[in-house]
């Protein structure tokens, strides 16, 4: 049985956080740790007053998607630290105003990035969840997260045996995509009890399981090649290995089929492993003198943290969490030490000293609010 949306109505006193996430709650609490999301909050004011405007309710410089996971940080913020803050962007964002216009026409929005659809409809949830908990009606929130999924759900087909296409142009199928929609439907079925969107996770999760995807070092390559169907061995970027886990920790929610987490950890535990530089952090574009990620790749770590925070929600499981507490701590305090600057941005790069070869943008303070936001719930303090 889900646990339902009824946990979104728990009280979140300040310093402390339901041990779930958001509607998930269970009665297992976990003292936040205050400090560090103190310097969440100091990010976060920051990247409010330097690159937000209420006014087009976009980021400068942003996009979309990165829009979307910067608005869904602040609300994940306020919920953990008991704050308000930030409230009027869930009414002022692109999405937020969106999702409270029935007229809104979501694919044009859109733009066919099936991807991008469903970071919107996890930022879609988290204004909701954050509404419940200030007893504020959510319904124009979750319709039209049901709106975007029911569109990205029919972009399934039996082109190599299944999956959701990248885009509508119908031309890649590959893991973001498909761990998202593991993740979104998995959710959603958590959130709603309605077993069609069971049913999509356990599609999904099967069809991923056997795509090839996942490479021998237990890490998820970027898709297929169309022609074979088989993994393209492209770039294992930070968030893919995050993702996966997130979506895996929400179907063990709702099945209790341990054998999910054990695979979410294969890739948590090859994602420390090999995709870091002294314990912290390194996309394959950081470097420690010229960078050259772009503004997608700039928020794809703090997505890693994110979503392990997700799954560690999920899984709610003392041994489990502490397998990971000190390596989020770690990426918090690559991205304070290292990271963060005077004002307060927070550069793209992590695992080297004095900013090193960082880029600094809405995406990389986001970024780094995410490694906070997680740490404070899942660090040590
Ligand atoms: C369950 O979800 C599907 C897909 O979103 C929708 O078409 C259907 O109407 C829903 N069923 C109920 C009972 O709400
Ligand atoms: C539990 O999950 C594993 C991993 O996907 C799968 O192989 C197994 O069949 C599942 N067990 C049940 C009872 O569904």
């Amino acid at each position: 049985m889900p646990r339902g949306i009824l946990g979104c109505l728990l009280t979140l006193g300040a310093g402390f956080g339901i041990y779930t996430s958001g509607c998930l709650a269970t009665t297992v609490s976990r003292r936040q740790c205050q400090a560090t999301l103190d310097t969440a909050t100091t990010v976060a004011n920051r990247l409010q007053s330097a690159y937000y405007s209420s006014t087009t309710g976009n980021y400068n410089q942003g996009s979309l998607w990165t829009d979307a996971n910067a608005v869904e940080d602040l609300h994940n913020l306020m919920l953990a630290a008991g704050t308000t803050t930030w409230a009027s962007v869930g009414d002022t964002s692109r999405i937020g105003r969106g999702a409270q216009n029935s007229n809104t026409n979501w694919q044009s929005i859109l733009g066919g990035s099936n991807d991008d659809a469903q970071w919107i409809i996890l930022a879609l949830w988290k204004i909701a969840d954050y509404r419940a908990a200030h007893s504020q009606s959510i319904d124009a929130f979750m319709s039209a997260a049901g709106t975007i999924y029911n569109f990205i759900a029919g972009q399934w087909d039996n082109t190599c045996g299944g999956g959701v296409w990248w885009s509508t142009a119908h031309t890649y199928k590959n893991a973001i995509t498909n761990e998202l929609f593991l993740l979104t439907s998995a959710s959603g079925y958590l959130r709603t009890g309605n077993q069609t969107y069971l049913d999509n996770a356990n599609k999904a999760w099967n069809w991923l399981s056997q795509s090839g995807m996942r490479n021998a070092d237990g890490l998820w390559n970027d898709g297929l090649v169309l022609a074979t169907c088989k993994s393209n061995g492209q770039t294992t970027w930070t968030y893919n290995q995050g993702v996966i886990a997130s979506g895996l920790g929400a179907l063990y929610a709702i099945t209790g089929n341990a054998s999910l987490l054990d695979a979410a950890e294969i890739t948590l535990d090859a994602t420390m492993a090999h995709l870091t530089d002294n314990g912290i952090l390194k996309e394959s574009c950081d470097d420690a003198t010229s960078s050259s990620c772009d503004h997608d790749q700039q928020i794809f770590k703090g997505l890693w943290t994110k979503h392990v925070q997700y799954y560690l929600d999920q899984a709610n499981d003392a041994a489990r969490t502490a397998k990971y507490s000190a390596f989020l701590g770690a990426q918090s305090s690559g991205a304070f030490h290292y990271g963060k600057n005077a004002n307060n941005d927070v550069g793209s790069v992590w695992y080297a000293p004095d900013q090193g070869g960082s880029i600094f943008s809405p995406e990389a303070s986001s970024s780094g609010l995410e490694a906070f936001v997680s740490a404070a719930k899942y660090g040590p303090c």
